[in-house]
Formats: C-alpha cells, structure tokens, sequence
C-alpha cells in the first residue's frame, strides 16, 4: 500500500466504515492493484538504492521543491505523511527518481478537467463526489478554480481567496445583484454565498445549486415554514423564490415585483370582486392578508 497513506478517516462524525457500492468497489479493486504496483515498485527501488535515498516522500521532493514543500509542511494533506506530495502528482516518484524527469501529473491548465479532478476525489468522495455532474464539474471547472492546495493552511477550506472574493472572481453579474438596496446581508458578511449553494453538487432541474424550494431558506427563516394549520400555496408549490429575489432586488422584501397586487394577481384571478380597488400598483394586499406565508388562525391570512 501507499506508505502514510493511514488516515484514521476523513469522514465527518464517524469511523472509518466501508460502504462501497459495486461500482466504488471495482475502483476500490483498481486502486489497490495499483498501490500493489506501486508498492512492488518501490521494493525494488528501494533494494536498489543505498537507504539514504530510500525516502521518496516530501523530504524527496522537497530538495527539488524546496518552496512549495516548505508551505506545504502546514498544509492538512502533509498529514499523509513521506507519500503527500505522490498522493496528488500521479508519477511523481518516477519524476524524482530521474531527477525531475517528464510524465508527472501537473495539473496544469491544460491538462483535462476529469484528470485533474480524479486524484481529488479518490479521497474527497463523499462531499465533493458529485462534482463532476454539478454546474461547474460541467463546465470544466477543477477543485484549483477555487483551492489552492499547496498553502499552509491560512483561509478556512483552503480557499484561494475570502469566501465571497472566491465566487465573485467568475459571478460579477450576482455579485451586482448584492449591491442593491434590498439584498441579503452578504457584504456585511452574515452570510456567504455558501449558506445557499454547494458549489461541489449537482442542480436538479431549474433549481440552483444544492437543491432550493423552501428548506433552504428554513435554515435561517423557520418561522415562515410553519407547520401552519393554513398553508400558502403558494411556496408549497413553487418555493420562496416565487415571489422573493435571493440575492438582491430593487423592490421591498426582496420582492420579485414592485406592486404586491401585480404579484398576487400573478396568480389569484378570482379574488372577490370588491377587490377590484386594489388593483392599484400601490394596494398592498398584506395590509388585510397579513400573514401571508401562512396562518393558524385564518384561512385566508388575515391574522
Ligand atoms: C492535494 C493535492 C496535492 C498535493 C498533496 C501536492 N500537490 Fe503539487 N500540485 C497540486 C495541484 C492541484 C497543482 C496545480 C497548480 C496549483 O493549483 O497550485 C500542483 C502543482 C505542483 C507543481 C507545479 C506547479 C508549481 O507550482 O510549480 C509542483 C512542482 C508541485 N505541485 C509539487 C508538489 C510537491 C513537492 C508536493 C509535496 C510537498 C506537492 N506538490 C503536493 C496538487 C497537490
Ligand atoms: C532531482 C530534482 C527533483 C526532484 C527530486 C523532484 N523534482 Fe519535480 N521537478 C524537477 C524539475 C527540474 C522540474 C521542471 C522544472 C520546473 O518546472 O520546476 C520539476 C517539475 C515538477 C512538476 C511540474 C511538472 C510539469 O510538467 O509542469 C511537478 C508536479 C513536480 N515536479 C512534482 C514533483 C514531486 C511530487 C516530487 C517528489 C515525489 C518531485 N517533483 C521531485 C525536479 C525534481
Ligand atoms: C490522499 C488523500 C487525499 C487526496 C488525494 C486529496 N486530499 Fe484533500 N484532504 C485530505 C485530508 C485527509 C484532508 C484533511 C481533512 C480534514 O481536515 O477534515 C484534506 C483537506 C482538504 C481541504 C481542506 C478542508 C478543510 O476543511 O480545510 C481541501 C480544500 C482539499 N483537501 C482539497 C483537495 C483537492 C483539491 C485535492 C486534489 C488536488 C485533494 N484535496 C486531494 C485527503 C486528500
Ligand atoms: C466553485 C468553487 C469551488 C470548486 C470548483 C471546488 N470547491 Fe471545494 N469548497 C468551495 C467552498 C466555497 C468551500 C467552503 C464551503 C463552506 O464554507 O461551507 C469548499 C469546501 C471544500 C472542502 C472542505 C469540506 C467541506 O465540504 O466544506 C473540501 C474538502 C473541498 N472543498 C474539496 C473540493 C474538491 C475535492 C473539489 C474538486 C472536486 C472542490 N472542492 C471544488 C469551493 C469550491
Ligand atoms: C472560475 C470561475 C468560477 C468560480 C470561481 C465560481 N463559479 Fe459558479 N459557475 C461558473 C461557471 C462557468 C458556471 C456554469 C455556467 C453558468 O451557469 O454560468 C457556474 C455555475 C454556477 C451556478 C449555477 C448557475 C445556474 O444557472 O444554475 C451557481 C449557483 C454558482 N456557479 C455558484 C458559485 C459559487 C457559490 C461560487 C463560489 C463558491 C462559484 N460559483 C465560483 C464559474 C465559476
Ligand atoms: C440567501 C440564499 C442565497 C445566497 C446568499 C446566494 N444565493 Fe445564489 N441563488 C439562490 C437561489 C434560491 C437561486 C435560484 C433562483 C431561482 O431559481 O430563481 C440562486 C441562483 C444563483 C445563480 C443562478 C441564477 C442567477 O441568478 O444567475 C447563480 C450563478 C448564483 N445564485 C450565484 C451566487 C453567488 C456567486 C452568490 C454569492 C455572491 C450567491 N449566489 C448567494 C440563493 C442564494
Ligand atoms: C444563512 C441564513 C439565511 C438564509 C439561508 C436565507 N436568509 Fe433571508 N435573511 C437572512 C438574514 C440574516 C436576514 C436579515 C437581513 C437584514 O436584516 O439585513 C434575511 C432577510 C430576508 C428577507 C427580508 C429582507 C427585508 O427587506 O427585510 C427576505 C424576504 C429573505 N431574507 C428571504 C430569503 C429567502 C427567499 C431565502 C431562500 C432563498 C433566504 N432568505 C435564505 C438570512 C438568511
Ligand atoms: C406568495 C408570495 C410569497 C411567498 C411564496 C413567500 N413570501 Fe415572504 N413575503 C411576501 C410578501 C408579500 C412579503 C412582504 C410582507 C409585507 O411586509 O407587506 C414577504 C415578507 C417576507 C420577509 C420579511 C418580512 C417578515 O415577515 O419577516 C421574509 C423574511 C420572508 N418574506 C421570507 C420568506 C420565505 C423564507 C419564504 C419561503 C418559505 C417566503 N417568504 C415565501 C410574499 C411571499
Ligand atoms: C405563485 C402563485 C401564487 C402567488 C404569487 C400568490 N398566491 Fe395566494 N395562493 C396560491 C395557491 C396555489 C393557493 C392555494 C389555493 C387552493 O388551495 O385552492 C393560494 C391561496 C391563497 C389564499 C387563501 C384563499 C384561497 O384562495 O385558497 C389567499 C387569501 C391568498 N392566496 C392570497 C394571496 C395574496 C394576498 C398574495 C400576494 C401577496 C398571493 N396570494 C400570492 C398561489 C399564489
Ligand atoms: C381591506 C382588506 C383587504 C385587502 C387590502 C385585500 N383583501 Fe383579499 N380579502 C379580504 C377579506 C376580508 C376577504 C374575505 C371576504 C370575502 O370573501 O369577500 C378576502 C378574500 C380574498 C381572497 C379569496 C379567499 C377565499 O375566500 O378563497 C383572495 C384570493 C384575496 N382576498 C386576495 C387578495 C389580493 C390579491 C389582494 C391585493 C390585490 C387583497 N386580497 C387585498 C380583505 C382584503
């Protein structure tokens, strides 16, 4: 096996469990007969050499790499051990056997997306596991569009830049909808744009990253889910986001629209007909329908 490639586990909450699925196993397979490969390998290498140049770990590397190796020293992957730096750059003992010889994976700009991913994931498959098939995976982004990996650890995530810059390098036209007068609080850092999106999993359907309708927006606003004796429809069928902008808008509330009668009537064509005087732009129609997101009292929202 790879030597110091021990983790105890990098699995949230629990113990290094194996639940492999058919197909994780045959990779499981692959890698191991690759790792016996390489194991074999260096036996024979080793055998070969004199014991001082045995180490093929990142003190190997680092007598070539001496800047990289230094910063790498504080970085979580050094917990891997002699292997770290080979963990990632497939071909590297091979490299530094032949004193910086071709063939070891880069990562470079260049090189495909799904090369430069694989290594990634053949430890960071449970959360990110599905990046491929997410937005950005799609559109051939890798995990160095927004991880400096190298670094000693300094920003949370081992991020390239803060959190918000780190969206804000490629989402300008997002970004511009946080500098309007209503938005959410993202400048003043209460929230990140991670709060909403997992920029590592896939969309379903229309909705953004990570899966939208109302639990998301329950995380931090529980009191508008209910349980309420009287639902609205309405963001049990379509979610908040029919009627409220996430990221910023020029109307209150966060409203898609600037007249509450133009958004209600969007969908209620049979309300009574007294109600023809609110047709106004300025009627707002949760003066009377107060609870608009739903009620334990009234039917039809009026407390
Ligand atoms: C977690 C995976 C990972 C580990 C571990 C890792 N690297 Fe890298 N390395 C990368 C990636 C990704 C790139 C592409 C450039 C970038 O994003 O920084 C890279 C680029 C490089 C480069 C070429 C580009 C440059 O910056 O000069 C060298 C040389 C290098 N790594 C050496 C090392 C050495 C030496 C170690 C161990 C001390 C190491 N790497 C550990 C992922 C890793
Ligand atoms: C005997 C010196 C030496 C050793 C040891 C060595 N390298 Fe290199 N390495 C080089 C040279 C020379 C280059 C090419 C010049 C450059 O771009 O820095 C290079 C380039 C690289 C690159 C970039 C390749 C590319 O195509 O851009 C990576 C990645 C890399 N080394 C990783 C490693 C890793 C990982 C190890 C340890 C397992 C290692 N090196 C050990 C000398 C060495
Ligand atoms: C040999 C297994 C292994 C490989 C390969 C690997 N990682 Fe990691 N990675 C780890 C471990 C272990 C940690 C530390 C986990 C922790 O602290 O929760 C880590 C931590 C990270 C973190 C920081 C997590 C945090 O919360 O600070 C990022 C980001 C990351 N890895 C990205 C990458 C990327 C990108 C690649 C590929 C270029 C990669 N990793 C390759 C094992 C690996
Ligand atoms: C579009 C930017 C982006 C890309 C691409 C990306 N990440 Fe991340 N990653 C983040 C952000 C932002 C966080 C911090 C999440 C948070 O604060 O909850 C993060 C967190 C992480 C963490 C820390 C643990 C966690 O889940 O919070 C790991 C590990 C990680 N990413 C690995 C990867 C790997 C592996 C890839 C490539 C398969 C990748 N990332 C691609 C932006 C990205
Ligand atoms: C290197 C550029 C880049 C960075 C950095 C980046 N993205 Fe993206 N993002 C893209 C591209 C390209 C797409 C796919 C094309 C598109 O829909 O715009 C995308 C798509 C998305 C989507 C889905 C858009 C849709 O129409 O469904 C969301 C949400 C998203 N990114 C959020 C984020 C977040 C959050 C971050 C920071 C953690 C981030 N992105 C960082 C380039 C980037
Ligand atoms: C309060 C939660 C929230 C925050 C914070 C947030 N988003 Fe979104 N975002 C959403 C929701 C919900 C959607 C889906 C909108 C829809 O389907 O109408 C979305 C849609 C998107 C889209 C695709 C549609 C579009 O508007 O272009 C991108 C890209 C995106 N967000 C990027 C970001 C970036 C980048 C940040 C941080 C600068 C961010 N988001 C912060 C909730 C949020
Ligand atoms: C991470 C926590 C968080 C998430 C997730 C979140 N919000 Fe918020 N939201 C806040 C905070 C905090 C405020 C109060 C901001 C302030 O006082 O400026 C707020 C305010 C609002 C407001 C009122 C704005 C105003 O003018 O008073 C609306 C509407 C809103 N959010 C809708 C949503 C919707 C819709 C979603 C889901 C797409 C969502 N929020 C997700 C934290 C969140
Ligand atoms: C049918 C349209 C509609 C839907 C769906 C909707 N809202 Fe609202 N929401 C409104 C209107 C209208 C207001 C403004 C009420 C007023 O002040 O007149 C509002 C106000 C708010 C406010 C700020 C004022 C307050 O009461 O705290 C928050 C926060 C909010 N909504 C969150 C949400 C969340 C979270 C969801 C999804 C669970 C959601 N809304 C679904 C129409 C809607
Ligand atoms: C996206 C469509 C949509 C929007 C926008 C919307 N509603 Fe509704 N509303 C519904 C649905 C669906 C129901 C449930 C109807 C049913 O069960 O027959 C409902 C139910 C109601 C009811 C309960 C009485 C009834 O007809 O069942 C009232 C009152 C009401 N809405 C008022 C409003 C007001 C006021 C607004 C504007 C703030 C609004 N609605 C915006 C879809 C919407
Ligand atoms: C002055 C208070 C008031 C305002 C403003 C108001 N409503 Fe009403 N609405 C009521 C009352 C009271 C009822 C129930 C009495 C009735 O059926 O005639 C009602 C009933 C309804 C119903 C039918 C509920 C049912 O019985 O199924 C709908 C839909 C509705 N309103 C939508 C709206 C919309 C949309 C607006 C804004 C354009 C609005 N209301 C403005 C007081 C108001």
């Amino acid at each position: 096996m790879k030597p110091g490639l021990n983790f105890p586990s990098i699995r949230k909450g629990g113990p290094a469990v194996n639940t492999r699925s058919p197909k994780e196993a045959i990779f499981f397979v692959l890698r191991l007969a690759g790792c016996l490969v390489l194991a074999v390998g260096a036996a024979a290498l080793a055998s070969a050499r004199p014991a001082s140049a045995v180490s093929r770990g990142t003190e190997t590397c680092a007598a070539c790499h001496e800047d990289i190796a230094a910063a790498f020293s504080r970085n979580p992957h050094a917990a891997a051990g002699e292997a770290a730096c080979a963990a990632c750059h497939a071909g590297g003992l091979k490299h530094a056997e032949e004193g910086g010889g071709p063939g070891v994976l880069a990562f470079k700009p260049s090189d495909h997306a799904m090369v430069k991913v694989r290594p990634c994931l053949e430890c960071h498959a449970d959360d990110q596991g599905r990046f491929s098939a997410g937005p950005h995976g799609r559109a051939a982004l890798d995990c160095t569009s927004c991880h400096s990996v190298h670094a000693a650890k300094a920003r949370p995530a081992l991020l390239k830049e803060k959190p918000i810059k780190t969206c804000a390098a490629c989402h300008q036209d997002v970004m511009a909808e946080f500098q309007l007068n209503e938005r959410h609080r993202l400048r003043e850092g209460i929230l990140t744009c991670a709060a909403c999106h997992d920029p590592h999993a896939p969309q379903s359907g229309s909705q953004a990253l990570g899966g939208f309708k109302q639990e998301l927006c329950l995380k931090c606003h529980a009191d508008k889910g209910g349980p309420f004796l009287y639902e609205h429809g309405a963001s049990r069928v379509e979610g908040c986001t029919v009627c409220h902008e996430p990221h910023g808008s020029v109307n209150r509330r966060l409203l898609t629209t600037q007249s509450v009668s133009n958004l209600c009537f969007g969908c209620h064509v049979l309300a009574p007909s007294w109600h023809g005087r609110f047709e106004a732009k300025s009627s707002n129609c949760t003066s009377c329908h107060a609870t608009i997101h739903g009620s334990n009292l009234s039917r039809i929202f009026l407390r």
